[in-house]
């Protein structure tokens, strides 16, 4: 790498519209990327080395040494300095692990004069995202690092996801609101995964349920029937309540966005005792002026169809 270089890599946050949860277990998701997300820099450097936050917690320094150094390792450790920032809200549901992984694999791969394809970026952050979350379907950082609305699946013992891109002949307009307090994904999947053990039947019967939505929910953006995702949407939020993985907060919001218009409504990302939920919307632009107002936090973004804008609002 040049002296005077300094590279940069994106990794795109994500909302996943139907299926998170499932797909832990080897059923298919529906996600696309935000145009929110994390951006990384790097400079030249004698050895390979990432700049952590000052503001992070020790066991969060921890994790982050530790999957920054699994990707370095991938990287054949190139000479390079790696600090980021972000515009994404941090353990809400909205994929901010793996644009981190993302943003840095983009920019490791560019110091060891590697490739940044798709499938390159995915099997680096892939390493990280597995030191992040412990049992990661491998959503997150997959819907990063293709930049497109996905229907994925990891089927299980599978090393690898697949993912096939679902074009949309519509705009996807969402609202994404950040509704409670932060809620890390590792434990919500964790206490889930107890549950499930012990009484797997019960429980694979809806993850099967939550993975046809899925896969209904695909086939309805393909045919540009928003109404049919918009329910999909709404059944998916009923069945994650009933894994326990919804709160007060989050149904509450789920409601007032529907009230507000929402063709569908759901909680997204890990759920829990907080995090984001998200409205599919015609317009988006009324809905967030009106929650702005009410001092609710929250930003609209488009996730996939013509004319894709990029993400607004005071989050
Ligand atoms: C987290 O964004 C999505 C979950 O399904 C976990 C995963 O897929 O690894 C809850």
């Amino acid at each position: 790498m040049d002296t005077n270089d300094t590279l940069v890599g994106f990794g795109a946050g994500k909302v996943i519209l139907l299926g998170e949860h499932s797909v832990v277990y080897g059923y298919p998701a529906l996600a696309g990327p935000l145009s929110r997300g994390v951006t990384a820099r790097g400079e030249p450097s004698n050895k390979c080395q990432l700049v952590i936050p000052d503001a992070l917690m020790p066991e969060q320094r921890k994790v982050l040494k530790a999957a920054f150094a699994r990707a370095t390792a991938a990287c054949g450790e190139p000479g390079v300095k790696v600090s980021f920032e972000t515009d994404l809200p941090l353990s809400m549901g909205l994929g901010s692990s793996g644009a981190l992984s993302v943003a840095c694999t983009r920019v490791l791969l560019q110091a060891a004069g590697r490739k940044t394809t798709a499938s390159e970026v995915a099997a680096v952050a892939w390493e990280m995202e597995q030191e992040f979350h412990g049992t990661p379907s491998g959503v997150d950082h997959t819907t990063s690092a293709m930049e497109q609305l996905i229907l994925y699946r990891r089927k299980p013992g599978a090393e690898q996801g697949r993912a096939k891109v679902v074009e949309s002949p519509r705009p996807l307009k969402l609202v994404v609101v950040m509704a409670g307090a932060r809620s890390p994904t590792k434990q919500t999947v964790g206490a889930l995964r107890e549950r499930q053990k012990r009484w797997s039947e019960r429980y694979q019967r809806i993850f099967r349920e939550i993975g046809l939505l899925a896969s209904e929910g695909a086939e309805a953006v393909e045919e540009g029937d928003l109404e049919a995702l918009g329910d999909v949407m709404n059944v998916n939020h009923g069945l994650l309540a009933a894994l326990g993985l919804s709160s007060p907060g989050l149904d509450d919001m789920v409601h007032r966005l529907r009230n507000m218009g929402a063709l569908g409504a759901k909680l997204t990302g890990a759920g829990g005792d907080g995090g984001a939920v998200i409205g599919l919307f015609n317009d988006t632009e009324p809905v967030v002026h009106e929650l702005t107002r009410q001092g609710i936090r929250c930003f609209d973004s488009q996730l996939a169809g013509p004319r894709a804008e990029g993400a607004r609002g005071a989050a």
